[in-house]
């Protein structure tokens, strides 16, 4: 495995690659990895040839009062759990590199996709977002680039921005994957401390409450947010952000659950603010 820090080291062993004849996957991430990022790592080395790894925390897609200054970064553990998988090259940039004096272009994806859900809350993260991964796709110029359904909105903005800017590049969403009692693995549940950690449960139960209601019949959303919020308060600490139910394409609201459907959630529980989701297909 190679670690390197610059763009044009990157192209460098891209190119080497694909004249060998190798298909390039590539898994963007934020670092201080866990089983999430890993899955995504191993359905790359099965689906491709050549796996590049990302590791930059992007300034772009923090609020200015988010948690850009203390999010965990740990590179010397990320780089075993990636050697760890298979991965063939990491790209570690520095905020410089990325981003020089003068850096002005931005990518942004306009309209309710990024309005509505984490958009709501967080107006400018979703330009921070398609701006990164759009200049990573043309640094790293993969065939396949996985994503995690844990960040269900990402996956349809990065959807649509590949459809839009005509990148060519497959994107892969891959499922959740969860701790064993049921919370979305996130690097962010580092924040939480023993007692938020146990409330936080309650995102994952109320997801399962409303999966049973619907197996039940339900199909009215009204009926399924108000399940889903009284589960959710039941944790003293929960403070919701939303609770929505949209079509898993648009994003956006609708009345009764349709073949498609993505319920979403964000709660805070202190400072953390957690995101979790279900998609439900039905024919
Ligand atoms: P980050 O939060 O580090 O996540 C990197 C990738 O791992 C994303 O595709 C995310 O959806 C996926 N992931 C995180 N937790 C997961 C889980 N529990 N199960 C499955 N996949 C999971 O998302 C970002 O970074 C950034 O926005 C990025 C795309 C790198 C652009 O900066």
């Amino acid at each position: 495995m190679t670690v390197v820090k610059t763009i044009n080291e990157v192209r460098q062993f891209v190119k080497e690659a694909r004249l060998k004849g190798m298909t390039i996957g590539f898994v963007p991430t934020m670092g201080f990895l866990h089983e999430g990022h890993l899955s995504l790592m191993r359905e790359a080395k099965a689906q491709t040839d050549y796996v590049v790894v990302s590791i930059f925390v992007n300034p772009t897609q923090f609020g200015p009062t988010e948690d850009l200054a203390t999010y965990p970064r740990d590179l010397p553990r990320d780089q075993m759990l990636c050697e760890s998988v298979g991965v063939d090259l990491i790209f570690a940039p520095e905020v410089d590199e990325m981003y020089p004096a003068g850096h002005s272009t931005i990518v942004d994806c306009e309209g309710p996709i990024t309005k509505q859900l984490c958009g709501a809350s967080r107006p400018t993260h979703f330009k921070g977002v398609t701006s990164v991964v759009a200049k990573l796709f043309n640094i790293t110029l993969p065939d396949k680039a996985f994503f995690g359904q844990k960040d269900a909105q990402q996956v349809a903005v990065i959807e649509k921005m590949v459809k839009e800017l005509n990148f060519d590049v497959e994107i892969v969403p891959c499922p959740i994957v969860r701790e064993e009692d049921g919370l979305a693995m996130s690097s962010r549940n580092s924040y939480l401390d023993a007692e938020a950690r146990r409330q936080a449960l309650v995102l994952s139960q109320s997801l399962n409450a409303a999966k049973a209601s619907i197996d039940a019949g339900e199909t009215r959303v009204s009926e399924l947010i108000a399940l889903i919020r009284e589960t959710i308060q039941q944790a003293p600490m929960a403070e919701i952000d939303y609770v929505q139910i949209v079509d898993a394409t648009t994003l956006l609201a609708i009345d009764e659950l349709n073949d498609d459907t993505l319920i979403a959630l964000a709660v805070k529980f202190g400072k953390t603010r957690l995101i979790d989701n279900l998609r439900i297909r039905r024919r």
